[in-house]
Protein backbone atom coordinates (compact mmCIF):
# COMPACT_ATOMS: atom_id res chain seq x y z
CA UNK A 1 0.00 0.00 0.00
CA UNK A 2 1.01 3.54 -0.56
CA UNK A 3 0.17 6.72 1.26
CA UNK A 4 -3.08 8.09 -0.50
CA UNK A 5 -5.00 11.64 -0.02
CA UNK A 6 -6.32 11.98 3.55
CA UNK A 7 -9.64 12.98 1.49
CA UNK A 8 -9.42 9.48 -0.04
CA UNK A 9 -8.45 7.13 2.93
CA UNK A 10 -10.89 3.86 2.26
CA UNK A 11 -9.61 1.52 5.32
CA UNK A 12 -8.50 2.00 8.52
CA UNK A 13 -6.78 0.12 10.77
CA UNK A 14 -8.03 -0.27 14.35
CA UNK A 15 -4.57 -2.18 16.95
CA UNK A 16 -6.46 -2.10 20.36
CA UNK A 17 -10.38 -1.95 20.26
CA UNK A 18 -11.36 -1.81 23.77
CA UNK A 19 -12.93 1.34 25.13
CA UNK A 20 -11.28 3.85 22.96
CA UNK A 21 -9.86 2.03 19.60
CA UNK A 22 -14.04 0.41 19.17
CA UNK A 23 -15.08 3.87 20.04
CA UNK A 24 -12.85 4.94 17.22
CA UNK A 25 -13.87 2.16 14.76
CA UNK A 26 -17.71 3.14 15.60
CA UNK A 27 -16.57 6.94 14.58
CA UNK A 28 -15.22 5.62 10.94
CA UNK A 29 -17.84 2.98 10.52
CA UNK A 30 -20.81 5.70 11.03
CA UNK A 31 -18.05 7.96 8.48
CA UNK A 32 -18.58 5.14 5.76
CA UNK A 33 -14.87 3.70 6.24
CA UNK A 34 -14.02 -0.07 5.88
CA UNK A 35 -12.27 -1.10 9.22
CA UNK A 36 -9.96 -3.71 9.89
CA UNK A 37 -9.37 -4.65 13.36
CA UNK A 38 -7.24 -6.19 16.04
CA UNK A 39 -7.08 -6.99 20.08
CA UNK A 40 -6.17 -10.42 21.49
CA UNK A 41 -8.97 -9.96 24.18
CA UNK A 42 -10.56 -13.70 24.22
CA UNK A 43 -14.02 -11.44 23.64
CA UNK A 44 -13.05 -8.63 21.66
CA UNK A 45 -15.28 -9.19 18.65
CA UNK A 46 -18.48 -9.66 21.28
CA UNK A 47 -17.24 -6.14 23.49
CA UNK A 48 -17.33 -4.64 20.28
CA UNK A 49 -20.58 -5.64 19.06
CA UNK A 50 -21.98 -4.63 22.64
CA UNK A 51 -21.08 -1.25 22.50
CA UNK A 52 -22.11 -1.13 18.85
CA UNK A 53 -25.30 -2.13 19.29
CA UNK A 54 -26.22 0.51 22.46
CA UNK A 55 -23.93 3.42 20.14
CA UNK A 56 -25.01 2.93 16.46
CA UNK A 57 -28.65 3.82 16.53
CA UNK A 58 -27.27 7.38 18.56
CA UNK A 59 -25.03 7.37 15.44
CA UNK A 60 -28.21 7.05 13.02
CA UNK A 61 -29.53 9.91 14.99
CA UNK A 62 -26.55 12.16 14.09
CA UNK A 63 -26.32 11.39 10.04
CA UNK A 64 -23.92 8.50 8.86
CA UNK A 65 -21.91 9.40 5.87
CA UNK A 66 -22.87 7.09 2.74
CA UNK A 67 -21.91 3.50 2.53
CA UNK A 68 -21.93 3.29 6.35
CA UNK A 69 -22.49 0.02 7.88
CA UNK A 70 -21.88 -2.15 10.86
CA UNK A 71 -20.98 -4.67 8.01
CA UNK A 72 -17.63 -2.94 6.95
CA UNK A 73 -15.71 -4.05 10.23
CA UNK A 74 -13.56 -7.60 10.01
CA UNK A 75 -11.71 -8.46 12.93
CA UNK A 76 -8.33 -10.25 12.03
CA UNK A 77 -5.97 -12.15 14.26
CA UNK A 78 -2.55 -10.53 13.68
CA UNK A 79 -1.24 -6.46 13.85
CA UNK A 80 1.03 -7.35 11.23
CA UNK A 81 -1.93 -8.45 9.12
CA UNK A 82 -3.90 -5.17 9.54
CA UNK A 83 -0.87 -2.83 9.25
CA UNK A 84 -0.40 -4.27 6.23
CA UNK A 85 -3.77 -3.96 4.22
CA UNK A 86 -4.70 -0.44 5.79
CA UNK A 87 -4.37 3.21 4.44
CA UNK A 88 -3.94 4.23 8.24
CA UNK A 89 -3.79 2.79 11.15
CA UNK A 90 -4.79 4.54 14.55
CA UNK A 91 -3.37 2.70 17.70
CA UNK A 92 -5.39 2.63 20.88
CA UNK A 93 -3.34 -0.31 23.18
CA UNK A 94 -2.85 0.27 26.98
CA UNK A 95 -1.30 3.51 28.00
CA UNK A 96 2.13 2.18 28.86
CA UNK A 97 5.53 3.83 27.31
CA UNK A 98 7.51 0.60 27.15
CA UNK A 99 4.05 -1.04 25.57
CA UNK A 100 3.50 1.44 22.55
CA UNK A 101 6.92 1.58 21.43
CA UNK A 102 7.21 -2.00 21.08
CA UNK A 103 3.82 -1.55 19.96
CA UNK A 104 5.15 1.11 17.16
CA UNK A 105 7.68 -0.68 16.16
CA UNK A 106 5.57 -4.03 15.22
CA UNK A 107 2.99 -2.02 13.31
CA UNK A 108 5.86 -0.13 11.48
CA UNK A 109 7.65 -3.04 10.59
CA UNK A 110 4.84 -4.16 8.93
CA UNK A 111 2.81 -1.40 7.35
CA UNK A 112 4.65 -0.11 4.12
CA UNK A 113 6.98 3.50 5.10
CA UNK A 114 4.41 5.61 3.99
CA UNK A 115 1.63 4.35 5.72
CA UNK A 116 0.50 7.09 8.61
CA UNK A 117 0.30 5.29 11.99
CA UNK A 118 -1.31 7.46 14.30
CA UNK A 119 -1.41 6.95 18.46
CA UNK A 120 -4.61 7.51 20.60
CA UNK A 121 -2.10 8.26 23.68
CA UNK A 122 -3.35 10.11 26.43
CA UNK A 123 -0.46 12.09 27.55
CA UNK A 124 2.46 10.24 26.33
CA UNK A 125 5.08 12.40 23.40
CA UNK A 126 5.05 10.90 19.79
CA UNK A 127 9.19 11.46 20.78
CA UNK A 128 9.66 8.96 23.72
CA UNK A 129 7.31 6.59 21.70
CA UNK A 130 9.03 6.44 18.12
CA UNK A 131 12.46 4.84 19.11
CA UNK A 132 11.94 1.53 18.25
CA UNK A 133 10.38 2.48 14.42
CA UNK A 134 12.30 2.35 11.43
CA UNK A 135 10.44 4.91 9.82
CA UNK A 136 9.46 7.22 12.94
CA UNK A 137 8.76 10.06 10.00
CA UNK A 138 5.18 8.60 9.69
CA UNK A 139 4.11 8.46 13.21
CA UNK A 140 1.93 10.95 15.28
CA UNK A 141 -0.21 11.38 17.83
CA UNK A 142 -4.37 11.68 17.31
CA UNK A 143 -5.45 11.89 20.53
CA UNK A 144 -9.43 11.65 21.16
CA UNK A 145 -11.99 12.15 23.91
CA UNK A 146 -14.03 9.94 24.70
CA UNK A 147 -16.61 8.38 23.48
CA UNK A 148 -14.34 9.04 20.39
CA UNK A 149 -17.24 8.37 17.99
CA UNK A 150 -19.05 11.30 19.76
CA UNK A 151 -17.06 13.93 20.98
CA UNK A 152 -15.51 15.65 18.07
CA UNK A 153 -12.26 16.96 19.27
CA UNK A 154 -8.68 15.45 18.35
CA UNK A 155 -5.68 16.97 19.85
CA UNK A 156 -2.69 16.10 16.76
CA UNK A 157 0.73 16.54 17.15
CA UNK A 158 4.12 14.94 15.89
CA UNK A 159 7.45 13.91 17.72
CA UNK A 160 10.72 14.97 16.76
CA UNK A 161 11.13 12.45 14.33
CA UNK A 162 7.58 13.05 12.62
CA UNK A 163 7.37 14.34 9.51
CA UNK A 164 5.68 17.75 9.71
CA UNK A 165 4.00 16.86 6.43
CA UNK A 166 2.93 13.61 8.13
CA UNK A 167 1.05 15.75 10.89
CA UNK A 168 -0.44 17.85 8.17
CA UNK A 169 -1.94 14.47 6.94
CA UNK A 170 -3.28 13.59 10.21
CA UNK A 171 -4.93 16.85 10.71
CA UNK A 172 -6.62 16.81 7.27
CA UNK A 173 -7.64 13.08 7.25
CA UNK A 174 -9.39 13.65 10.88
CA UNK A 175 -10.85 16.99 9.18
CA UNK A 176 -12.75 15.09 6.39
CA UNK A 177 -13.34 12.84 8.35
CA UNK A 178 -15.98 14.21 11.19
CA UNK A 179 -13.47 15.76 13.52
CA UNK A 180 -12.78 18.78 15.21
CA UNK A 181 -8.82 19.14 15.29
CA UNK A 182 -6.67 20.96 16.95
CA UNK A 183 -3.13 20.91 15.63
CA UNK A 184 -0.62 21.61 18.01
CA UNK A 185 3.27 22.89 16.88
CA UNK A 186 4.76 21.62 19.93
CA UNK A 187 4.76 18.71 22.11
CA UNK A 188 3.27 19.22 25.62
CA UNK A 189 2.61 16.29 28.12
CA UNK A 190 -0.81 15.78 28.22
CA UNK A 191 -1.56 18.23 25.36
CA UNK A 192 -3.88 20.90 25.41
CA UNK A 193 -7.54 19.23 26.94
CA UNK A 194 -5.61 16.95 28.96
CA UNK A 195 -3.86 19.35 30.90
CA UNK A 196 -6.64 21.41 31.64
CA UNK A 197 -8.85 18.64 32.26
CA UNK A 198 -5.61 17.66 35.24
CA UNK A 199 -5.93 20.91 36.74
CA UNK A 200 -9.57 20.29 37.66
CA UNK A 201 -8.91 16.99 38.35
CA UNK A 202 -6.00 17.68 41.24
CA UNK A 203 -8.00 20.84 42.90
CA UNK A 204 -10.89 18.40 42.95
CA UNK A 205 -8.64 15.79 44.73
CA UNK A 206 -7.72 17.92 47.30
CA UNK A 207 -10.92 19.73 48.29
CA UNK A 208 -12.75 15.71 49.29
CA UNK A 209 -9.08 15.54 50.80
CA UNK A 210 -9.31 18.70 53.12
CA UNK A 211 -13.13 17.66 53.98
CA UNK A 212 -14.21 20.90 52.07
CA UNK A 213 -16.05 19.42 49.10
CA UNK A 214 -18.01 16.12 48.50
CA UNK A 215 -17.78 14.66 44.75
CA UNK A 216 -21.73 15.10 44.76
CA UNK A 217 -20.79 18.99 45.30
CA UNK A 218 -18.05 19.12 43.10
CA UNK A 219 -20.07 17.65 40.24
CA UNK A 220 -23.27 19.30 40.60
CA UNK A 221 -21.30 22.79 40.96
CA UNK A 222 -18.96 22.12 37.88
CA UNK A 223 -22.18 20.39 35.75
CA UNK A 224 -24.98 22.77 36.50
CA UNK A 225 -22.59 26.10 36.49
CA UNK A 226 -19.25 26.16 34.59
CA UNK A 227 -19.69 23.26 32.77
CA UNK A 228 -22.99 24.52 30.82
CA UNK A 229 -21.25 27.60 29.69
CA UNK A 230 -18.15 25.37 28.47
CA UNK A 231 -20.28 23.58 25.95
CA UNK A 232 -20.86 26.57 23.83
CA UNK A 233 -17.71 29.30 24.91
CA UNK A 234 -14.48 28.11 25.80
CA UNK A 235 -12.85 29.71 28.84
CA UNK A 236 -10.95 32.54 27.16
CA UNK A 237 -14.64 34.30 25.81
CA UNK A 238 -16.21 32.90 28.92
CA UNK A 239 -14.06 35.50 30.42
CA UNK A 240 -14.68 37.92 27.87
CA UNK A 241 -18.29 38.21 28.01
CA UNK A 242 -17.83 38.53 31.65
CA UNK A 243 -16.12 41.42 31.51
CA UNK A 244 -18.92 43.34 29.75
CA UNK A 245 -18.07 46.07 27.73
CA UNK A 246 -14.78 46.45 28.66
CA UNK A 247 -14.05 42.62 27.36
CA UNK A 248 -11.11 40.55 28.48
CA UNK A 249 -8.83 43.66 29.51
CA UNK A 250 -11.54 44.60 31.72
CA UNK A 251 -11.55 41.41 33.12
CA UNK A 252 -7.54 40.85 33.91
CA UNK A 253 -7.91 44.66 35.41
CA UNK A 254 -10.41 43.77 37.57
CA UNK A 255 -9.70 39.56 39.10
CA UNK A 256 -5.63 39.83 37.61
CA UNK A 257 -4.74 40.14 41.52
CA UNK A 258 -7.01 37.37 43.05
CA UNK A 259 -5.07 35.18 40.55
CA UNK A 260 -1.83 35.57 43.21
CA UNK A 261 -4.48 34.84 45.97
CA UNK A 262 -3.81 30.90 46.92
CA UNK A 263 -7.32 29.69 45.61
CA UNK A 264 -5.25 26.70 43.68
CA UNK A 265 -3.07 24.04 44.89
CA UNK A 266 -1.77 22.52 41.78
CA UNK A 267 0.65 19.80 43.43
CA UNK A 268 -1.27 16.92 43.57
CA UNK A 269 -2.44 15.46 46.63
CA UNK A 270 -1.66 11.84 47.34
CA UNK A 271 -3.68 9.63 46.57
CA UNK A 272 -4.54 8.01 50.41
CA UNK A 273 -6.45 5.32 50.83
CA UNK A 274 -9.20 7.49 52.42
CA UNK A 275 -9.32 10.15 49.82
CA UNK A 276 -9.47 7.25 46.79
CA UNK A 277 -12.53 5.68 49.41
CA UNK A 278 -14.17 8.84 49.42
CA UNK A 279 -14.33 9.42 45.35
CA UNK A 280 -15.11 5.71 44.47
CA UNK A 281 -18.11 6.03 47.64
CA UNK A 282 -18.72 8.93 46.42
CA UNK A 283 -19.16 7.93 42.23
CA UNK A 284 -21.15 4.95 43.41
CA UNK A 285 -23.70 6.83 45.83
CA UNK A 286 -24.28 9.09 42.43
CA UNK A 287 -24.27 6.07 39.74
CA UNK A 288 -27.72 5.21 42.46
CA UNK A 289 -27.30 1.74 41.24
CA UNK A 290 -27.19 2.54 37.28
CA UNK A 291 -25.30 0.18 35.28
CA UNK A 292 -22.11 1.38 33.02
CA UNK A 293 -24.72 0.45 30.26
CA UNK A 294 -27.72 2.93 31.46
CA UNK A 295 -24.87 5.75 32.78
CA UNK A 296 -23.55 5.47 29.10
CA UNK A 297 -26.42 6.00 27.45
CA UNK A 298 -27.50 8.04 29.24
CA UNK A 299 -24.54 10.17 28.30
CA UNK A 300 -25.16 9.45 24.90
CA UNK A 301 -28.33 10.61 25.01
CA UNK A 302 -27.45 14.25 26.14
CA UNK A 303 -24.22 14.66 23.66
CA UNK A 304 -26.27 13.85 20.76
CA UNK A 305 -29.11 16.26 21.62
CA UNK A 306 -25.96 18.70 22.56
CA UNK A 307 -24.39 18.43 19.46
CA UNK A 308 -27.67 18.54 17.40
CA UNK A 309 -28.45 21.34 19.59
CA UNK A 310 -24.88 23.30 18.80
CA UNK A 311 -25.00 22.19 15.08
CA UNK A 312 -28.35 24.62 14.15
CA UNK A 313 -28.76 27.78 13.97
CA UNK A 314 -30.56 30.37 16.28
CA UNK A 315 -33.74 29.86 14.22
CA UNK A 316 -33.09 26.50 14.53
CA UNK A 317 -32.32 25.61 11.38
CA UNK A 318 -29.52 23.21 10.42
CA UNK A 319 -26.55 24.89 8.63
CA UNK A 320 -26.55 24.95 5.08
N1 LIG B 1 -10.27 5.85 28.12
C1 LIG B 1 -10.15 7.13 27.78
O1 LIG B 1 -10.94 8.00 28.24
C2 LIG B 1 -9.11 7.57 26.80
C3 LIG B 1 -9.29 8.81 26.13
C4 LIG B 1 -8.34 9.19 25.16
C5 LIG B 1 -7.26 8.37 24.86
N2 LIG B 1 -7.10 7.20 25.55
C6 LIG B 1 -5.94 6.36 25.19
O2 LIG B 1 -6.37 5.31 24.35
C7 LIG B 1 -5.54 4.16 24.53
C8 LIG B 1 -6.40 2.95 24.87
O3 LIG B 1 -7.11 3.23 26.07
P1 LIG B 1 -8.49 2.48 26.43
O4 LIG B 1 -9.12 3.32 27.48
O5 LIG B 1 -9.23 2.14 25.19
O6 LIG B 1 -7.94 1.14 27.10
P2 LIG B 1 -8.64 -0.31 27.10
O7 LIG B 1 -7.92 -1.08 28.13
O8 LIG B 1 -10.12 -0.18 27.15
O9 LIG B 1 -8.29 -0.88 25.64
C9 LIG B 1 -7.02 -1.30 25.25
C10 LIG B 1 -7.20 -2.52 24.36
O10 LIG B 1 -5.95 -2.86 23.78
C11 LIG B 1 -5.93 -4.26 23.68
N3 LIG B 1 -4.58 -4.75 23.48
C12 LIG B 1 -3.65 -5.08 24.42
N4 LIG B 1 -2.55 -5.55 23.81
C13 LIG B 1 -2.79 -5.53 22.47
C14 LIG B 1 -2.06 -5.94 21.33
N5 LIG B 1 -0.85 -6.48 21.45
N6 LIG B 1 -2.61 -5.79 20.11
C15 LIG B 1 -3.84 -5.25 19.97
N7 LIG B 1 -4.60 -4.87 21.03
C16 LIG B 1 -4.06 -5.01 22.27
C17 LIG B 1 -6.57 -4.75 24.99
O11 LIG B 1 -7.03 -6.10 24.87
C18 LIG B 1 -7.69 -3.75 25.14
O12 LIG B 1 -8.91 -4.21 24.56
C19 LIG B 1 -4.53 4.54 25.62
O13 LIG B 1 -3.36 5.01 25.03
C20 LIG B 1 -5.24 5.67 26.35
O14 LIG B 1 -4.37 6.55 26.99
C21 LIG B 1 -8.01 6.76 26.49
Amino acid sequence: MSRVEPESVTTIGIVGCGVIGGGWALHFLAQGLHVLACDPHPRAAERFAAMAEAAWPQLVRLGLKPGASLDNIQFLGRVEEVASRSDVIQESTPESLESKVAMLARIDAAASPDIPILSSTSGLRMTDMQVGCRHPDRTAVGHPWNPPYLIPLVEVVGGELSDPAVVEWAARFYAAFGKKVVKMDREVPGFIATRLQEALWREMLHMIDAGEATPEQIDDAVRFGPGLRWAILGPSMVYHLAGGEGGMAYVLEQFGPSLKWPWTRLEAPELTERLSRLLVEGCDRMAAGRSLAEMTADRDHYLVELLALLSRDRAGKEPS
